[in-house]
């Protein structure tokens, strides 16, 4: 080890596996280290057996009565969508109409793409959020906008162009041809540019021919280790639209399906209108349903059916879905998972919770071994919780009787406030102010 070593102590919460399927799926280490060099694990375990192997003079940063995990992992989230958050509407629909589609219009600037871009990752950070699978607008220069920025701050993410050439306001609509010869512009020069990842992004069936659909698919075998994301069944009406614009199809999924749109790394945002043939599918062909319970609720689209998804198999992860989701913080978006699930008889774990947010995310994007836990030699994307955050927060924590009653503390109770400081490849990119 080398002088640019870097350690960590606190409590250290990562996973192996997923909670609800394996006993010894958590790593939990009271006193725990976590030692870092060249933005990398080096490894993470507990500090007595670790503290000898440091090199001379190594600083130990001191977060002792903290909890270092895993930088969250966000799934799905519209950057353009930023300014509009918290907008009320009557429904998924309107919404898009009254709100997104206008904002979405400014996106042709670059200047306002960047500055946007800018506050969105510092948001991000700020929230414990350290890879993303983000939407652009239709206009090539917001994707090159949002890249930039991701990539000077040296940041993991995923993101892409949005296809649309029909049912939408004309000065948001491309062509199939020009988004397919945009799209692979785009992949050729960001996919693997440094830790930035391009996704193949036509907005949902109902604003996109099937042409457009079926170069969308062409790119994706063109390029099988780009990401899809796309948003299938979120709103009844939705539905009932798709079926009009597509009554060969089976279910809306088919649409994508026909397509060739379904393939790993594929991520499918909502998914609550599925039936079993459609989870089956989405099982089959290993596509990942990225749940959004924030806007979900928020555009009041409906209940995600989490046993449904169990019993069939099918490979979820979280997401914000900002801005029809309603907070950046994967700690709120735990806290309204919970209770659709409790709505439906579910009682989901906080250990399972955190494994969404942590590795079952970088599993859904293909990237464990990168991102996700504190394998040696993963990136060393981390951050720092404070289960004393606000003075209920602290207060709560002190009378919780085990991990699991304090993370679910932390999931019910926290927010912004509860990351002290978000780490990105080993940089500090956020320090909370006292
Ligand atoms: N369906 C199509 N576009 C969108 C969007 O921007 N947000 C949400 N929540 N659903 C969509
Ligand atoms: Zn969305």
């Amino acid at each position: 080890m080398t002088s640019h070593v870097q350690a960590y102590r606190a409590s250290l919460l990562h996973f192996r596996n997923d909670p609800a399927f394996d006993d010894d799926a958590t790593l939990w280490h009271t006193d725990g280290l976590l030692i870092v060099a060249a933005g990398k694990v080096v490894a993470a375990g507990n500090y007595s057996k670790l503290v000898p192997t440091l090199p001379a003079g190594c600083e130990v940063h001191d977060y002792r009565g903290k909890i270092i995990a895993p930088g969250f992992i966000d799934t799905h989230v519209h950057y353009p969508q930023t300014d509009i958050i918290g907008s009320p509407a009557s429904g998924l629909l309107p919404w898009l109409n009254t709100y997104t589609f206008p904002t979405e219009r400014r996106f042709g600037s670059n200047s306002h793409a960047t500055e946007v871009a800018d506050f969105f990752l510092a948001e991000l950070l700020r929230n414990g959020t350290t890879t993303a699978a983000v939407y652009c607008t239709v206009h090539p220069q917001s994707v090159d906008a949002f890249f930039s920025r991701s990539h000077a701050r040296n940041l993991r993410m995923i993101a892409g162009k949005v296809l649309m050439d029909r049912n939408a306001p004309e000065f948001l609509l491309d062509t199939p041809e020009s988004s397919a010869r945009d799209t692979a512009d785009l992949i050729r020069r960001w996919h693997n540019k440094g830790r930035q990842l391009y996704a193949i992004t036509p907005r949902f069936a109902p604003t996109s021919s099937d042409e457009q659909l079926k170069l969308a698919g062409e790119l994706a075998t063109q390029y099988p280790d780009t990401y899809i994301q796309t948003h299938v069944a979120e709103n009844t009406d939705e539905v009932a639209w798709v079926k009009q614009l597509f009554p060969d199809a089976r279910s809306y999924l088919d649409v994508y399906d026909r397509c060739g749109l379904m393939r790993e790394r594929a991520l499918f945002a909502h998914c609550i209108w599925l039936d079993d043939a459609d989870r089956a599918r989405m099982a089959a062909t290993r596509s990942v349903a990225t749940v959004c319970p924030t806007s979900n609720l928020f555009l009041g689209s409906g209940l995600f059916d989490f046993a449904a998804a169990d019993r069939l198999q099918m490979p979820v992860s979280l997401a914000t879905d900002v801005g029809g989701g309603t907070s950046f913080s994967m700690l709120v978006t735990m806290n309204e998972l919970y209770k659709v699930g409790r709505m439906s008889g579910v009682h989901l774990a906080a250990q399972r919770m955190f494994y969404m947010a942590t590795l079952g995310g970088a599993r859904a994007l293909q990237l464990e071994g990168t991102i996700g836990n504190f394998s040696a030699g993963c990136e060393a994307d981390f951050i720092v919780l404070d289960p004393k955050a606000t003075p209920l927060l602290a207060r709560r924590s002190a009378t919780t009787d085990s991990l699991e009653e304090q993370l679910f503390a932390l999931a019910m109770l926290g927010d912004d406030r509860s990351i002290a400081a978000t780490y990105s490849a080993g940089v500090c990119v956020h320090a909370r102010q006292p």
